[in-house]
């Protein structure tokens, strides 16, 4: 690595800033550019029927603006135009926007793409970098200035004769944050002494950080300036186009908002030329997170993820915010524990605030759902093994039962280096905490006690499978568990009691069973055994058989 090659550039300063005391309070206008900067950028670029997916998709989303093409540069750009008019997939709600550099073929090609739409976005670009000035395009400013005003004149004549269409104007001075600032405003001002915009008829100003060279705050502060020292401000829309390549798409794209863009370009997920575009879906759903309604409908998140890779040909990183598989999902123990205890306390509370450590955002509102959220692998503790459990298989296990458990699980993931299912977490506990091996019950009876002429009948005779041999047992007691305990005591000749026990239901209607969980403290140690059953009491039995047979 060469690191003399770089310096840092030139510093845009606006010491009058307003943005950084200002917040987001309503949402920008939204322009997604997948159908034609997205689309430049794929490794194998969208057909007519991906196209068709991801422009329904779009609309379905609520983007009432959408680049759809440059049907000049690409044929199947102009076809997809022609396919919508033709196929009458376009309405009033939608302005379509094409691209277009400055040149009179190239232009009326625009055109007569779009005959048949009721409104229209006919955006005009051109570089203005002082680099692609002098290596790329090898003119001094003076030129350049006039390509984007000869460029505003072929556009703005070419929407005269354009009766049906309502076409509004865009310009990009592409490079925007690589060219001097006086520059990209005297620019700008001439394109507007052109297209003499209105406040019934705006013209966009777009302002693309084409590449993304400095931090969020110098693009604030260049959206500032340029919004402070534009004229016709109420003639203008000033749009923002954000491209990652420094990493910060989003916070620049946000800043500039505060900074007074009324706009915002960008993709689904940002896919774009290198990093990518800004990524629209990130920065409605940060919006919405604050409570503002960004416009933009994302409520069924797996669908329009698998659209978009479908439309793309390219995945969606799994840590990708809010539509990555992953995001709902919490592996670390003290994460899950959180999560796990801070919905109970939401659902008991009846409140619906949402305000709950680690996801901000609740899963339901894409469409993602609570099993996701919680995944058990090594990094995790009890609250996630037990919460698998409970929402899997409706267990609810007491604290000590899920302190074992989780050790075993724990032991397992460790060895694995992998995730364990709620499926593989069941194995687990039914290996643990319910053997049927060495002893089984087969059937049990209560019985009076010896000697006991009253009806009350205290004592238990139950019917054993020991290693495989038919074991009749009998005991007395209290009730009929402490009877049971009793009776294999006097076969055992072991100390045997429950040290704590609980139990609840599992299931609905007729097919409600009962988990029983207990405690048994066999010659001085600790065994935990659980026993399921649609008799209680039956539960309880086998639970205290399955606890002997983890002392045995
Ligand atoms: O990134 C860019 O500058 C563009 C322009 C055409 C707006 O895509
Ligand atoms: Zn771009």
């Amino acid at each position: 690595m060469d690191i003399t090659q770089y310096r840092r550039p030139e510093l845009f300063r606006y010491p009058n800033r307003a943005w950084p005391e200002r917040e987001i309070t309503h949402a920008p206008i939204w322009c997604s550019v997948d159908l034609r900067d997205g689309n430049q950028a794929l490794i194998e670029p969208m057909g007519e029927a991906r196209k068709l997916k991801m422009y329904q998709l779009l609309r379905k989303i609520g983007f009432q603006q959408i680049e759809i093409g440059f049907p000049s540069a690409s044929q199947t750009d102009f076809d997809f135009a022609r396919l919508l008019v033709e196929k009458n997939l376009i309405d009033e709600n939608l302005e379509a926007q094409v691209l277009t550099q400055a040149r009179p073929e190239l232009i009326s090609q625009t055109f007569a793409a779009l005959e048949g739409y009721p409104r229209a976005i006919v955006h005009l670009y051109n570089s203005t970098s002082p680099r692609q000035r002098e290596w790329v395009f090898g003119k001094d400013r003076k030129e350049i200035k006039q390509l984007a005003v000869d460029g505003a004149k072929m556009i703005r004549d070419g929407a005269e004769k354009f009766n049906d269409t309502s076409v509004r104007f865009q310009y990009s001075p592409e490079s925007f944050t690589q060219t001097e600032m006086d520059y990209a405003l005297e620019v700008c001002e001439a394109v507007l002494d052109i297209l003499e915009p209105t406040p019934e008829r705006k013209t966009i100003i777009n302002l693309p950080a084409t590449v993304e060279v400095t931090s969020a705050n110098v693009y604030a502060d260049q959206i500032n300036w340029f919004c402070d020292h534009i004229s016709r401000r109420d003639s203008i829309e000033i749009s923002v186009h954000t491209h990652n390549d420094r990493g910060q798409g989003v916070a620049a794209s946000e800043m500039a908002v505060m900074a007074g863009a009324d706009r915002i370009e960008g993709t689904l997920f940002g896919n774009g030329e290198r990093t990518g575009n800004v990524d629209l879906v990130t920065l409605a759903l940060n919006l919405y997170t604050h409570g503002i309604d960004s416009g933009l409908d994302f409520s069924n998140m797996p669908e329009i993820v698998k659209t978009v890779e479908f439309c793309n040909r390219l995945p969606i990183h799994e840590r990708h915010p809010y539509g990555g598989k992953l995001v709902f999902t919490a592996f670390s123990g003290s994460h899950q524990d959180a999560i796990k205890k801070s919905l109970e306390q939401r659902r008991a509370s009846n409140k619906n605030l949402w305000d709950i450590p680690y996801l901000p955002i609740n899963p339901e509102d894409l469409n993602r759902s609570y099993e996701t959220v919680i995944r058990v692998n090594s990094q995790s503790g009890k609250g996630g093994v037990s919460f698998l459990l409970e929402s899997d298989y409706g267990y609810r296990l007491p604290r000590t039962f899920q302190q074992s458990l989780s050790r075993s699980v724990q032991k397992i993931t460790d060895q694995s280096e992998a995730e364990i299912s709620a499926a593989g977490i069941l194995e687990v506990f039914e290996d643990h905490f319910m053997p049927e091996e060495p002893v089984r019950l087969i059937l049990h009876q209560a019985v009076p006690k010896e000697g006991d002429n009253t009806e009350a009948k205290r004592g238990i005779e139950a019917e054993l499978m020991i290693n495989g041999q038919a074991t009749t047992i009998r005991g007395e007691g209290s009730g009929p568990l402490d009877a049971f305990v009793n009776a294999l005591q006097n076969h055992w000749h072991r100390s045997i009691s429950i040290n704590d026990y609980s139990e609840h239901a599992i299931g609905a209607g007729s097919d409600v069973e009962a988990i029983s969980y207990i405690e048994l403290d066999v010659d001085g140690k600790i065994f935990f055994g659980a026993g399921r059953d649609s008799d209680s009491t039956v539960a309880s039995l086998k639970a205290i058989i399955a606890g002997l047979n983890v002392s045995l």
